[in-house]
């Protein structure tokens, strides 16, 4: 196809605004997809995501669409709809010259969209708003094309209103992607430039690419090399998607379709690299490729000790699919042998987690996530902290943690309650907007540490649900950070101590040691239960001995059932762990290491 006929787009929304509706009733206007085999949300394929009703992977599909005489390859470009994945999303993006700015007419702008929007502008993208749902008796889309009109320019009657759900109004929509977006341009003599904005791992074919052809030609059976890496691969099949994968002759300038190469493992096809020809190599990538980086840690650990090879057989397998998961073998004195895994962030973590308890079948328990920490000597030297037992105990200089840069969005009512919460979480007000006199931006800088703990339920709880929350990384900063450790009868629990600001040692100390306090059972003797910085104890709960003794209850008499007892009691110890003289059920550790 021509580039003159090509037109990329990407639909950009809030998590229910109806992205994935949309783009189910593009695909049968197109006829892509006929009205039978259609399925709610074609495009979501993984289990999860049509459970959750979230988006993790992209995927592109190519649709015919005539408009004034012409036949147009539109390539719509799906993106993964979470802040875990805001890399990705920015990939999705620039393969795009277009965007669909997608806004729910009965709830307005939220955080994504705003987030989604700040990225599709850093690419340049045409914007295209569109109000959905306006079958809904609470749409307000008068009200909300205002609001958009003022955040992007331009007249609110330009506010295109459709509904995804009944069809109303998405054929002007396709005609105005073909007649709004640029279609692309590049140079079809030079060598090829591809970015990969997408790979899939497939049991059957092994790693499905997706790409952005920029300039050039890819063909069939040609040697291709992965730029970053300088990998040379064959290339077995490449094609479009359509909305199954149908082999094709080749792809050019501004043509959007996957290639497969045999490779794998998803780190060999790697989101943000660029794909050249290994005859005719290009100088210079396309830019903006990243290595994506691990920011929330957590422990995993198989609750059945003998789980642990099957865990790590699971992860070898997700990790195929998932080039951001990392994880390398762990010992805790409390939980056995597990594994140290790294994460996105907190979506990621619970994907994952979710994954190998429902694909492989294991039963887990997951510490409380950490994000990482750049810790400075006194001598000068640099440790990366990953887990608070590597922490180090004194002769520490400073302490750099990684933030983020947050998007809050609510009803004005609710500016004091979030200024609040953001104050307690260590949060620094950056700038705040009213989009309409009703609805404010707020933005802030955070440590992500305190995401990571309990912000969002806190910030819907005391929004009533109605605020939306996005952010992205923005560096790190130093702060006054300690490592509480959790001390059973003098021992150390390495999986109960945690890494918190100082101001925040003693409530987190005093949280621990109440909820321990009542999770272990009385022993033979009293355990002391304290909370420590170092060697300074800050917070204390004693759990009184109790004699219990099994026997006493059987006066004397029947042997069998003593022994009886006996065997009970034995059982009962196999889910005990062992610290020190202490004994811990299972339960209690997943229960205290549970957040809420
Ligand atoms: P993610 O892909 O998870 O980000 O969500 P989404 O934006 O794709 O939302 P989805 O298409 O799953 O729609 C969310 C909910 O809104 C679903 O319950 C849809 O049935 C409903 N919905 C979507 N479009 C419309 C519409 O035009 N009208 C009405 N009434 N409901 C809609």
């Amino acid at each position: 196809t021509p580039p003159e006929l090509i037109r990329n787009f990407c639909i950009i929304a809030h998590i229910d605004h109806g992205k994935s509706t949309l783009a189910d009733r593009m695909l049968q206007l197109t006829g892509v997809v006929d009205s039978r085999a259609m399925r709610a949300q074609y495009l979501d394929r993984m289990d999860i995501e049509r459970e959750r009703g979230i988006t993790i992977k992209s995927q592109a599909v190519r649709m015919p669409w005539e408009s004034a005489g012409q036949t147009y390859a539109l390539n719509m470009i799906d993106t993964p709809g979470h802040v875990d994945f805001t890399y990705e999303v920015s990939r999705s993006l620039a393969a795009c010259e277009g965007a669909v700015l997608l806004v729910d007419a009965a709830q307005g702008i939220e955080a994504q969209t705003l987030a989604n929007l700040y990225l599709a502008m850093e690419n340049d993208l045409t914007i295209i708003p569109v109000l959905n749902k306006i079958d809904l008796p609470a749409a307000q889309p008068e009200k909300y094309a205002e609001e958009l009109a003022k955040l992007i320019g331009g007249d609110p009657a330009d506010c295109l209103r459709v509904s995804g759900k009944t069809g109303e109004g998405v054929e002007p929509l396709l005609d105005q992607i073909v007649a709004q977006i640029p279609h692309p341009v590049g140079d079809p003599d030079a060598p090829a430039r591809a970015m990969i904005f997408d790979s899939v791992y497939d049991t059957y074919r092994g790693v499905v690419t997706y790409v952005r052809v920029v300039d050039g030609n890819l063909n069939p059976r040609e040697r291709i090399v992965m730029m970053s890496t300088k990998a040379t691969h064959e290339l077995l099949e490449i094609g479009v998607i359509s909305p199954e994968p149908v082999p094709s002759k080749g792809l050019g300038v501004g043509e959007v379709g996957y290639l497969i190469t045999g490779v794998k493992d998803v780190r060999q096809s790697r989101v943000g690299d660029t794909v050249t020809n290994a005859s005719k190599p290009a100088a210079r990538d396309l830019g903006g490729y990243r290595d994506p980086k691990p920011m929330v840690f957590s422990g995993l650990y198989p609750i059945d000790g003998s789980d642990y090879p099957d865990l790590r057989e699971a992860l070898d397998k997700l990790k195929l699919n998932d080039a951001a998961l990392v994880y390398e073998p762990e010992t805790s004195a409390a939980l056995g042998f597990g594994f140290r895994c790294g994460f996105l962030g907190l979506l990621h973590l619970e994907i994952v987690r979710e994954r190998l308890e429902r694909e492989f079948n294991l039963d887990l328990i997951s510490t409380q996530p950490n994000v990482v920490y750049d810790v400075t000597l006194d001598d000068g030297r640099e440790i990366h902290v990953t887990n608070p037992s590597e922490f180090p105990e004194g002769k520490i200089a400073s302490v750099s943690e990684p933030i983020v840069r947050a998007t809050i969005l609510a009803p004005s009512e609710f500016v004091g309650a979030i200024m609040e919460l953001c104050q307690q979480k260590r949060g620094q007000l950056r700038g705040m907007d009213y989009l309409s006199e009703d609805r404010v931006e707020m933005r802030y800088t955070l440590p992500l540490a305190e995401i990571v703990f309990d912000f969002f339920d806190q910030l819907k709880s005391r929004t009533r649900g109605y605020a939306s929350l996005d952010y992205e990384p923005d560096g790190d900063q130093v702060a006054d950070l300690v490592k509480v450790q959790i001390l059973l009868q003098g021992e150390s629990v390495d999986a109960f101590s945690a890494i918190v600001h100082k101001d925040k040692a003693y409530s987190y100390g005093v949280m621990m040691a109440t909820k321990l306090k009542e999770l272990i059972p009385r022993q033979q003797f009293e355990v002391p239960i304290q909370a420590a910085i170092g060697s300074r104890v800050i917070a204390r709960e004693n759990i009184r001995a109790i004699r219990k003794d099994v026997l006493a209850k059987c006066y004397g008499g029947d042997i069998s059932r003593k022994r009886k007892l006996l065997e009970k009691q034995k059982e009962g110890k196999k889910r005990m762990k062992m610290v020190g003289r202490v004994e811990v059920p299972q339960e209690a550790f997943i229960a205290a290491l549970s957040s809420d």
